[in-house]
């Protein structure tokens, strides 16, 4: 092993050693980081990078910055020092505008100071995404970094590079990544992304890098490293971060580099500040040309960076990201439009502090100002009590919103949010609508809000609001739950409502104020109940007609007929999901298996871990969920059982699958059984790590993608073929 006779190696074959060690972990942490493909196992990975570490603490004057050893590191500074913009750091006009009238005022724009006619050829633009982070310079000369810089105020930000070298998507040295590995990351030909194509002109090679090459984009955070993030935060007690913007830029101004490495940071790339000595205008013709090179020298830009002609298409970007903005994985606030030309970016210049050639156009917010009216308590399914802020009603993420959740008593109290109180509300994509925080009186956001001394702080109640039996707290858990049960008529109706949906038994037609009215009214108290129920006990229900009374029993007949991963669901066992179910149901192939196996055996199912175990064992060591079972069999309901599959073969394990569009024959939720059963994966949205998308007929968004992205595409005859 090279470790071992290191020190017997001669000066000459370490150096050498010492280089191919740095240029293979530069190459790996590109694939790894940036192209989000590695290849090679972690633990390699590590014992090349302590094999570098070991050569460089016996030979300490052949340490440079860009060794991949130096990303972490380094003391905590007392403060940052100034740094002087070589080019200033500008910002961006907004158009406030979300409509697409933003994009037509745009291009009007630049049209009349280019002096262009009616009758000249639509402009050439580069369209962007708007990423929410903060802005960063990134100085390399002869193609290392040597600096990071913050905006600041333009002309003078803050020395963060410590911080910035942590981010394993930023290269210390240019052009480390093979050529090889660069390719294998770009869409495939003809793809209509235009990153990966040299359209016009060919990149300029690792070996033209500048002698001065300022790289600026944007540092920001992923949403799911925010969330875990956020989760630690909470577990160590520390308080919380709002947004991922914050906690991005709090990870980036962080005087201890050892917490900035801890924080996960992204970057993408937009643009150069100082490029010398050659002018930026003679290196490249484009600013499409110029991010293609950028890419190809190891920096993160976005794939769905486009090239598009006049206002028409600037207006189906705009569109077309903010239809797809909730799937990206990190958040924007807008694109942003640039001219492709820098011959012509020149020739418009600046006002003020902003480019005539670029604008940034924004979507409606995600998150928005409002007043806490009154905090109530809601009552679910497991018994949860869960603060709920009632809201002076605020259109945000697309929709009006008048109610959002507070999560549990411990954030209120971090949160400090009380009625009277200015909010920021978040609601993005189909997630539920939340109380982000409050904004301190007197932040001027909308005059100062002069909290309500005698309003006491929020606690939640010692007896269930809804049937007033106790609530309790375990050890260590966040969440205060009713110990009702199905006494509970909170718990009761949001049971009933679980069992009956769509994903578990589906009872077509029964919905919230139905059950609503059947609970209250004494006609149910259980799920066998709702079986027993018969023609003439709905009828009697109030505004209930003969043809709806009819329908549901219809639907609930329907519904006896199901499979036993729905029914384990509908069962609402906490922490059982659809596709622990799924688990469960192939593990044993039959119920009574499940409801006797001990927690053990249980553990040997996937994705079944201590909790969940305990959880399921605790609930069918109960009787009267036995008996609720029991029951719902003598009812009718029934499905069919298989044997235990644990070994059976699965032969799309490892597999993510992504479903658009109208299948021939196979309903979505079929197809997606059949496929989870032949231990494939069932994703929403497609990414580079889909394996394949099947599309049946009107396949929208998510073939296009698949397409650029080069994801293979099936129909459903080669679906079924594959799961034969
Ligand atoms: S270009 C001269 N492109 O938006 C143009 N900025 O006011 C300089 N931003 O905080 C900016 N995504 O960090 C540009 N694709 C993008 C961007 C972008 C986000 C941020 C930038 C700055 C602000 C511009």
């Amino acid at each position: 092993m090279a470790t071992l006779d290191l020190f017997a190696m001669p000066p000459s074959e370490d150096r050498d050693h010492l280089d191919s060690l740095r240029a293979q972990l530069h190459t790996l942490a590109h694939q790894y980081y940036v192209l989000d493909a590695p290849t090679l196992p972690d633990a390699e990975y590590d014992r090349l990078f302590r094999e570098l570490q070991a050569l460089e603490s016996a030979h300490p004057d052949w340490l440079t910055p860009d060794s991949p050893t130096q990303r972490v590191g380094g003391k905590p500074l007392d403060q940052f020092a100034a740094v002087r913009h070589a080019v200033p750091m500008l910002s961006i006009r907004t158009e406030t505008d979300t409509e697409s009238t933003g994009a037509q005022a745009f291009d009007t724009r630049v049209r009349k100071e280019l002096e262009l006619l009616d009758t000249d050829a639509s402009v050439e633009y580069v369209a962007e995404l708007k990423f929410d982070g903060l802005a960063i310079n990134l100085r390399y000369e002869n193609g290392v970094l040597v600096q990071a810089a913050t905006r600041g105020d333009g002309e003078n930000g803050e020395d963060v590079t410590q911080n910035i070298r942590t981010i394993g998507q930023i290269p210390l040295k240019i052009g480390a990544p093979t050529l090889a590995a660069t390719r294998a990351a770009l869409p495939p030909e003809g793809a209509r992304s235009a990153l990966g194509r040299p359209g016009g002109g060919t990149s300029l090679s690792t070996a033209d890098v500048p002698q001065v090459l300022e790289v600026r984009g944007e540092v920001y955070m992923r949403r799911d490293d925010f969330e875990v993030l956020n989760e630690q935060q909470r577990a160590k007690g520390d308080k919380s971060f709002v947004n991922p913007r914050n906690a991005a830029a709090g990870a980036v101004r962080q005087l201890d580099p050892g917490i900035a490495a801890q924080r996960p940071l992204s970057f993408f790339a937009y643009g150069v500040g100082e490029v010398a000595p050659q002018a930026v205008g003679s290196l490249f013709a484009t600013h499409m040309q110029l991010l293609q090179t950028l890419k190809s020298w190891g920096f993160p830009v976005a794939e769905q960076t486009r090239v598009v002609h006049g206002a028409g298409e600037l207006v189906a970007f705009h569109q077309n990201i903010a239809l797809t903005r909730d799937q990206l994985p990190y958040d924007i606030d807008g694109v942003v439009y640039k001219l492709n030309s820098l011959a012509l970016q020149q020739r418009l210049g600046f006002v003020t502090r902003e480019p005539r050639w670029a604008v940034a156009h924004k979507f409606p917010a995600q998150e928005q100002l409002t007043r806490v009216l009154a905090i109530d308590v809601q009552v679910g399914r497991t018994g949860k009590l869960t603060p709920v802020a009632r809201l002076e009603p605020v259109f945000v993420g697309g929709t009006t919103v008048s109610n959002a959740t507070l999560h549990n008593l411990f954030e209120v109290r971090k949160k400090d949010v009380r009625v009277g109180d200015q909010v920021i509300v978040r609601r993005a994509g189909d997630v539920i609508p939340e109380v982000v925080g409050r904004v301190a009186s007197g932040s001027g956001v909308s005059g100062p809000t002069p909290r309500q001394p005698y309003v006491p702080n929020f606690s939640l109640p010692a007896l269930c609001p809804v049937c007033g039996s106790a609530v309790v707290r375990e050890k260590g858990q966040a969440n205060h739950r009713c110990v009702g049960g199905l006494f509970c008529n909170a718990q009761c109706k949001q049971a009933i409502l679980h069992f009956g949906q769509r994903r578990a038994v589906e009872i077509e037609g029964l919905g919230d104020k139905l059950v609503e009215q059947m609970v209250d009214a004494n006609v149910i108290r259980t799920l066998p109940d709702l079986y027993r129920l018969g023609f003439g006990a709905l009828v009697g229900l109030e505004r209930m007609a003969d043809k709806s009374a009819q329908n549901i029993v219809d639907a609930l007949e329907k519904s006896k007929q199901t499979t036993l991963p729905r029914f384990l669901f509908g069962l609402g066992i906490r922490h059982v999901g659809e596709a622990t179910a799924k688990e469960l149901a192939r593990h044993f192939g039959g119920l009574d298996a499940i409801m006797d196996a001990p927690e053990e055996v249980l553990l040997q199912v996937n994705d079944v871990g201590p909790i969940v175990a305990k959880s399921i064992r605790t609930f069918f060591d109960q009787a009267h969920n036995r008996e609720v079972v029991d029951q719902l069999r003598a009812c009718g309901i029934r499905w069919e059982e298989g044997a235990a599959t644990s070994d059976a073969p699965k032969p799309l394990a490892g597999k993510t699958f992504v479903l658009t569009g109208t299948l021939p024959t196979l309903g979505r939720d079929d197809a997606k059984d059949m496929i989870e059963a032949a231990g494939g994966k069932v994703s929403g949205s497609v990414s580079k790590k889909t394996s394949y998308v099947v599309a049946g007929t009107e396949a929208g968004s998510k073939l296009t993608r698949a397409q650029e992205l080069g994801v293979a595409v099936l129909d459903e005859a080669a679906l079924l073929e594959m799961l034969k």
